[in-house]
């Protein structure tokens, strides 16, 4: 049970280690559900004694801020804070008025039912899962008229009073994604959002906050996160009094969406979590929520891929992806993946996006040979695919130019000479669904790499009339839809998520996806800050990183392969880079690396992660996975002298009592390794920039 009843109408949600207390406050026309505690777990007789105590503010008539409590506080009667809910009734009537119904309780789960006289029903569900506490709301139209929804957030959760508030974020752009920021959370009201039809490179959909104490490894924690791929918003309001909200949900300022009479919207969960040993403890829970409760296939070992896009960019073609594949799959390479550049008349990005079958020049024999020289090879086959997308210059747009989104008598503007579909429509999904289910079946296929290259514009939806600002929820629901469809029917099939680099990484394409590329920016030393505010939240297994050439494409940087390796083996390793161009040294020192990786693997994937020092990229630092009895901690140093490390690194999360192996068979106690540390040649020896190094430890005892 983890909906337990507290009181009359009183309920606690309860983790292993936290507890979510809520109900009505004040019943009748004007009636309050509010959150009365998010923090530790209570014994469960104590829990009663947080829904007793008086409200702590004095309402005056001038001041009363009634709603920062509530669970989805709304636009109507006493409430001047950010609404979670607004709505626009016939004849322009605005104040949403709800008295409490009943309360549906099932063993991990409530539905709090609360109707407004209008004509509109209201649920707030609440559901556990593991550490966190799941929260959507779901609006029924019970009126006899259209009803206009503004802001539809999925829940306000109450961060407990204390003395200073700091927020944890990332924020970033295009080959920058998820630079880790942290700030005090200014008074008034800081909003992060997303208006680009997707999560976006901009931010991501979440937000950590703590006292202004919290570390990596000490502090309480409360996180909200959603689990949204289209446009979003999440804003935190810290009032002069004090207290803090966040609430947040889909879709961003501006649209508004019709709901007919007898229709349904459902929002998509927002999660809490509260946790106590810092940030790193926070990142854990939200690892292991996305193995226990997100991810379709977490416990497998995500092969080691080989993906040939900055090693050809456009100019792909049968002979030279095979000359690839053979390369590949002699370094150890398990799963080989043709991106952009196959189909149609795309040999730039200025066509044949939308023309999915493969360019007879460039393979004149289909993708057959190619991918049955993979699978000799040993390799398993994938491919890239942009089923949103289409070149105004293809087959596909001159037959349907009314498929993509846009307003009649407006320009139609294109972002790379693209046009985004409208998968808001059923013909559009139907057709992805058939070619993208056709390939698989033809060839094989064990993996697609989804894209998403642009961000909406015009984003007008003409056959749907008065209800065309839906398409910013339903684009991301046909697109959730025919990655269902495909998942049912190719069970095998495993899925990348990519948006020009990290622009679509969050809790709901997680749901149907495998991996995620985080970002177009290959540089190790960029790609480690990348990855670091990627792990705030997403689990290592989770996260694909290619070991690409040296000077890097994008930034001229020259980093050493075994830093490159390093740096790319602390998530789902893959390789990038030109094959054809590396030494023969190169390729050997490859080799090995990749057989380093795929023996610690399960670790990385699967395994614990403390990010136990330094500022990665910037200065020397280094992660830990623990999994079973291993222990790996991956150690960068990128500058020589100048910004002296430590002498040896505190490892964290051991056993202290037990004993740990290296592989040269030296032994330490778990507490000697936690509270003396380990010594790290990469931080101590002094030698040119980018070093790197791999250490292994077994449990041997204990
Ligand atoms: C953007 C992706 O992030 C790249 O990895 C690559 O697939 C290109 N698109 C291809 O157009």
């Amino acid at each position: 049970m983890n909906i337990l009843r507290v009181g009359d109408s009183a309920w606690a949600a309860v983790t292993k280690s936290s507890a979510f207390v809520f109900g009505l406050e004040a019943a009748g026309e004007d009636s309050r559900v509010v959150q009365w505690y998010w923090g530790p777990r209570l014994p469960d007789e104590a829990l009663a004694e947080v829904v007793r105590q008086a409200p702590r503010r004095i309402h005056s008539g001038f001041h009363d801020p009634r709603d920062v409590d509530e669970l989805l506080p709304v636009e109507g009667g006493r409430r001047w804070g950010v609404p979670s809910l607004q709505v626009t009734y016939e004849g322009g009537v605005r104040s949403v008025e709800l008295a409490f119904a009943e309360a549906v309780v099932a063993d991990s789960e409530i539905e709090l039912v609360l109707r407004d006289p209008l004509g509109l029903r209201v649920g707030l569900h609440v559901r556990v899962a593991s550490e966190v506490v799941e929260r959507w709301v779901s609006l029924t139209n019970e009126g006899e008229h259209a009803v206009r929804l503004g802001r539809v957030d999925s829940g306000s959760w109450v961060i407990p009073e204390r003395a200073g508030y700091r927020y944890t974020g990332v924020a970033g752009a295009w080959a920058q994604e998820t630079q880790v920021h942290r700030a005090e959370l200014a008074v008034g009201e800081t909003t992060f959002t997303s208006r680009t039809g997707t999560t976006s490179h901009r931010a991501n959909p979440w937000i950590m906050i703590d006292a202004g104490d919290a570390t990596e490894e000490l502090g309480e924690v409360w996180s909200v996160a959603l689990a949204w791929s289209g446009s979003w918003r999440l804003t935190a309001q810290r009032r002069p009094e004090g207290d803090v909200a966040v609430t947040a949900g889909f879709g961003h300022d501006g649209p508004t969406w019709l709901l007919a009479p007898g229709e349904s919207l459902h929002t998509p969960p927002v999660l809490g979590l509260r946790t106590s040993g810092g940030y790193g403890a926070a990142s854990r829970a939200w690892h292991d929520y996305a193995r226990r409760h997100v991810l379709p296939t977490p416990f497998e070992e995500r092969p080691v891929l080989y993906n040939s896009w900055e090693a050809t960019w456009f100019d792909v073609h049968e002979e030279g992806q095979i000359e690839l594949a053979r390369r590949a799959a002699d370094l150890g390479v398990e799963l080989f993946v043709v991106d952009d550049g196959w189909f149609g008349g795309r040999v730039d990005d200025r066509r044949g996006l939308g023309d999915w079958w493969p360019n007879p020049d460039r393979f004149p024999r289909g993708l057959s040979k190619l991918f049955d020289a993979v699978r000799e090879l040993g390799m398993r086959a994938g491919l890239w695919v942009e089923p949103e997308m289409v070149n105004p210059d293809s087959d596909l747009y001159r037959e349907h130019p009314d498929w993509v989104l846009h307003y009649p008598g407006r320009r139609r503007d294109t972002l790379r000479h693209q046009l985004v579909l409208n998968y808001g429509r059923a013909d559009v999904r139907e057709w992805a669904i058939g070619w993208l289910s056709g390939l698989v079946s033809e060839y094989g296929l064990d993996y697609f790499k989804w894209d998403m290259n642009r961000s909406f514009t015009q984003a007008g939806w003409p056959e749907a009339g008065e209800r065309a600002d839906l398409l910013w929820i339903e684009h991301t629901r046909g697109v959730y839809a025919v990655l269902d469809t495909l998942r049912e029917r190719h069970p095998d099939l495993r899925i990348e998520s990519c948006s020009g680099g990290g622009g679509r990484v969050d809790f709901g394409i997680l749901r149907r996806t495998d991996e995620v590329w985080t970002s177009d920016n290959t540089d190790a030393r960029d790609r480690q800050a990348i990855q670091e505010g990627y792990s705030y939240l997403y689990p290592a297994g989770a996260m694909s990183a290619w070991v690409t050439d040296s000077p890097n494409p994008h930034t001229r940087r020259e980093v050493p392969l075994a830093y490159r390796f390093h740096v790319a083996m602390a998530g789902a390793l893959g390789i990038g880079g030109d094959l054809t161009r590396w030494s023969a040294e190169e390729l050997a020192q490859a080799r090995s690396l990749v057989a380093a990786y795929k023996a610690v693997r399960p670790v990385i994937q699967h395994g614990r992660l403390h990010r136990l020092a330094g500022d990665p990229g910037v200065t020397a630092s280094a992660v830990q996975y623990s999994h079973e009895d291993r222990v790996v901690v991956l150690a960068y140093n990128p500058f020589a002298l100048a910004k002296r490390p430590p002498r040896r690194v505190r490892l964290a999360g051991l056993d202290p009592s037990a004993l740990y192996e290296s592989a040269e068979g030296e032994r330490w106690h778990g507490q000697t390794l936690m509270s003396h540390g380990l010594e790290l040649p990469t931080w101590f020896i002094t030698g040119p920039d980018y070093r790197s190094e791999m250490v292994v430890l077994r449990r041997v005892s204990g």
